[in-house]
């Protein structure tokens, strides 16, 4: 009986005790990862510019009994993200496990058109349509720059500080478009696709340091930037949902609680501690059907 007692006492959460940055954490996927890590006994920093999300996310994990902390960041400006390093490591102690989730997509850098139409070099184009050729390189930049350099820059200044300390876990988030592109989407596409390739780079690097670096690529997931393209008012699906469901055998969207095993798994060196470099679809299928 007392031998059982010890074998259950060793099963305690990789992340008790041990601090968890966030970021992206006020939205769909990543407020999910943040009240699962605080559930499994971490101190969460919740990193966003909208403080009143993550403000929200904070309420709900304290009021489970939970620590975090929720700090204004722009993942993209690089003396932002060392002052809530800073911050971090005083409230709540060194970065243990960093989750890079800010990220997503702009309108504006999303074509209309599906594929070339001679109407994009005509004189004349049909209002509102938006080809390739139309499309703004700010605009296409800005999406470029928070999907790569938003997980580039907390790498660094994070990374920093857990490759002083030999230990430590990061994980990225990717997409379906790291490995296909999507039509509409090139800045997007071509951003998570650097994730992927970044991932690898620096599992290789942070190697000798004791830090693994990971990925997970989420299928669909409905969040309130993409309700509007996957879905109809009425709650239907739109054309590019039906399109979506098409190529996805589990035939619905994911739900975000769905991603906290991979995410979970990845983190912990106990479980993982041999997994580096990999990024995992969570994706009801996607990648792995040709869809006809
Ligand atoms: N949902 C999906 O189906 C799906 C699929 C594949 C990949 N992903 C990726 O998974 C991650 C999370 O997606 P999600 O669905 O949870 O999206 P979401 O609900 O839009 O959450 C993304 C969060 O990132 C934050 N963010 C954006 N730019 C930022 C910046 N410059 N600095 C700091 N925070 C920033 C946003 O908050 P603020 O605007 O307040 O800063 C937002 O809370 C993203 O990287 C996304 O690209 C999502």
């Amino acid at each position: 009986m007392r031998a059982r007692r010890s074998l259950f006492k060793m099963n305690t959460s990789p992340f008790t005790g041990k601090t968890a940055v966030v970021t992206g954490a006020g939205g769909t996927l990543c407020s999910a990862v943040a009240k699962e890590l605080a559930r499994q006994g971490a101190r969460v920093a919740l990193l966003g510019r909208t403080l009143a999300s993550l403000e929200a996310v904070a309420a709900e994990i304290r009021a489970a009994g939970g620590a975090a902390l929720p700090l204004a960041c722009d993942v993209i400006d690089a003396a932002a993200v060392e002052r809530a390093r800073a911050t971090v490591t005083r409230e709540l102690g060194a970065c243990h496990f960093l989750i890079n989730g800010a990220g997503g997509n702009q309108p504006d850098a999303v074509t209309t058109l599906t594929e070339f139409s001679p109407t994009e070099v005509a004189a004349e184009k049909p209002a509102g349509q938006r080809g390739f050729f139309d499309l703004s390189l700010a605009k296409f930049d800005d999406v470029i720059r928070i999907n790569t350099l938003g997980t580039v820059i907390p790498c660094q200044v994070f990374g920093r500080e857990m490759a002083a300390l030999g230990r430590g876990s990061i994980l990225n988030f990717a997409s379906m478009n790291s490995f296909r592109p999507l039509t509409r989407v090139p800045a997007y596409a071509m951003a998570k696709a650097g994730v992927v390739n970044f991932t690898q780079w620096l599992a290789g690097y942070l190697a000798p340091a004791n830090i693994r670096v990971n990925g997970v690529a989420p299928g669909f997931f409905v969040n309130d930037r993409s309700r509007k393209i996957l879905l109809t008012p009425d709650g239907g699906l739109s054309a590019r949902g039906q399109n979506v469901m098409g190529h996805t055998p589990l035939k619905r969207f994911g739900e975000a609680h769905e991603l906290l095993g991979a995410v979970c798994w990845l983190l912990d060196d106990a479980k993982a501690g041999f997994v580096t470099g990999q990024t995992i679809a969570v994706d009801g299928g996607f990648l792995a059907s040709a869809g006809i």
